[in-house]
C-alpha cells in the first residue's frame, strides 16, 4: 500500500455499502472514510450497523454490494487469502470484550501476533513487553486473562492489535465494558499510541466522551451515515 502519505487521500473507504443478515438490513448505502493516522468515531444507537460497517472495512464480511477500497485496492473482491494475510499484517482489531486467550499470560498473548508472522520467540517477547510498557500494564506480564481487571484486559487487547505496525485499528466499543475512569485509561492509552505511531483508528462508540477522543465523528442510523459530518 504506497501513496497514502498524502493526508487528502483515504486509507480506508466505503462507498454505498450495503449487508443484509437474513431480512435485517444492516448497512444500507453506507459510504465513509478513513484518512492515514486519522482517528475516526462511528457513533449510531443500537443496531444501526455500526458493527456490521466495521466488518466489512476490516475484510471480515463481505458487503452485498458497494464498494470497499483500502489504499485504492477493492478490499472487498480479494481472495480469502489475501485478505486474511492483509488482517494478520496491516489491520488490528479489538472488541468489546478484549477476547484474549484465555490459557496466556499477558505477554504471550501480545507476542501471539508475532510469532504468527514468524518471528522468533525472544524477539516477540521482548516486543510484547515494550508494548505493555506504553500501555501502562508493565509487571502484568505473567496475569492471565482471568486474573486482570476489565481495563487492564482491554490494554492488553490493545498491546496485542498494535503490537505487529499496523495501519488501522478497529476497535468496536473498546470500552463499552469499562466504568468511567477505566474507559479513559483506555481512551488514553490508544489514541496516544496511534498518534505516536501514525496508526489510523476506526472506533466505534455509542458514549460520547470516548467519541470525543478522536479527530472526526460520524454518525450511523438506520444502516446509512448521516450527511452531517460532526468535527469533533
Ligand atoms: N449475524 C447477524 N444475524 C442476524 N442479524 C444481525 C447479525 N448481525 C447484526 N444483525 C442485525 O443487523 C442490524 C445491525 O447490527 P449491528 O451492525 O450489530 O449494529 P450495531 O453495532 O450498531 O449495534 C441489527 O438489526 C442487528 O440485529
Ligand atoms: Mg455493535
Amino acid at each position: 500500500m504506497s501513496n497514502q502519505e498524502d493526508g487528502a487521500v483515504p486509507l480506508l473507504a466505503a462507498r454505498d455499502l450495503v449487508k443484509a443478515h437474513g431480512r435485517t438490513e444492516a448497512l444500507r448505502g453506507a459510504t465513509v472514510e478513513l484518512r492515514p493516522g486519522e482517528i475516526l468515531a462511528v457513533t449510531g444507537a443500537s443496531g444501526s450497523g455500526k458493527s456490521t460497517l466495521l466488518h466489512c472495512l476490516a475484510g471480515i464480511v463481505r458487503p452485498d454490494s458497494g464498494a470497499v477500497t483500502y489504499g485504492g485496492e477493492r478490499l472487498d473482491r480479494l481472495p480469502e487469502r489475501r485478505l486474511s494475510e492483509l488482517r494478520r499484517t496491516e489491520f488490528g482489531v479489538v472488541f468489546q470484550f478484549g477476547q484474549l486467550i484465555p490459557e496466556l499470560t499477558a505477554l504471550d498473548n501480545v507476542a501471539l501476533p508475532l510469532l504468527l508472522g514468524g518471528a522468533r520467540r525472544q524477539e516477540a517477547q521482548a516486543s510484547a513487553g515494550e508494548w505493555l510498557e506504553r500501555f501502562g500494564v508493565r509487571g502484568q506480564e505473567e496475569l492471565r486473562p482471568g486474573e486482570m481487571s476489565g481495563g487492564q484486559a482491554q490494554r492488553v487487547a490493545l498491546a496485542r492489535a498494535l503490537v505487529t505496525g499496523p495501519k488501522v485499528v478497529f476497535a468496536d466499543e473498546p470500552t463499552g465494558a469499562l466504568d468511567s475512569l477505566a474507559s479513559e485509561q483506555v481512551m488514553s492509552a490508544l489514541t496516544h499510541t496511534a498518534r505516536e505511531s501514525g496508526t489510523a483508528v476506526l472506533l466505534i462508540t455509542h458514549d460520547a466522551q470516548v467519541a470525543a477522543y478522536a479527530d472526526r465523528e460520524v454518525r450511523l442510523a438506520d444502516g446509512a451515515v448521516l450527511p452531517l459530518e460532526v468535527g469533533v
